[in-house]
């Protein structure tokens, strides 16, 4: 993740977060559509769920530049992921989701290189939660 990748994901996000609320109700969409597996471990209202994905998301894309500040933050929230029953490759369709309703929301603005830059902070963002919730993969 490059000074360049979080440049282009906080403008590129600056065009998305003012549908916000629609954004999320989206994304959750998306992600049931390609995950089906997943819908049994949402249990609240899907709107309130896209809501808060979207505000956690909203934190997490103005701390970049400051990636320390947002760490405990993203710690806690996989802590609490792994006690909804969420593992370590369940992230990777919610990113394929992520990336969806960018490419949706941005229209021609979705270039391949903001393209890459989401994917890039979103390794970066997934990656953190993993090995907070999970370990490293090396501690046995
Ligand atoms: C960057 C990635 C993610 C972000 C920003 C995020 C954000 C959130 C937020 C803010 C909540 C509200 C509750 C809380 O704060 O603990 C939540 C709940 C939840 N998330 Fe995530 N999440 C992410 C990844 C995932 C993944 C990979 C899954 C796997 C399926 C998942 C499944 C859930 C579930 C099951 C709940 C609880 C729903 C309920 O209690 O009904 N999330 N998420």
């Amino acid at each position: 993740m490059t000074p360049n990748d979080i440049d282009l994901v906080q403008s590129s996000f600056a065009k998305v977060a003012p549908i916000d609320d629609e954004t999320g109700v989206l994304f959750y969409e998306r992600l049931f559509e390609i995950a089906p597996q997943f819908r049994p471990f949402f249990r609240g209202d899907i709107d309130e769920q896209g809501r808060m994905f979207m505000s956690m998301l909203t934190v997490a894309v103005n701390g970049l530049a400051t990636f320390d500040s947002i760490r405990p933050a993203l710690s806690e929230l996989a802590i609490r992921h792994a006690g909804y029953g969420v593992k370590p490759e369940h992230y990777a369709p919610v990113g394929a989701a992520l990336i969806w309703i960018l490419d949706q929301s941005l229209g021609d603005d979705f270039t391949d290189e903001v393209r890459n830059a989401w994917l890039a902070v979103y390794d970066a963002l997934s990656g953190v939660m993993i090995e907070a919730a999970y370990g490293s993969g090396n501690a046995g």
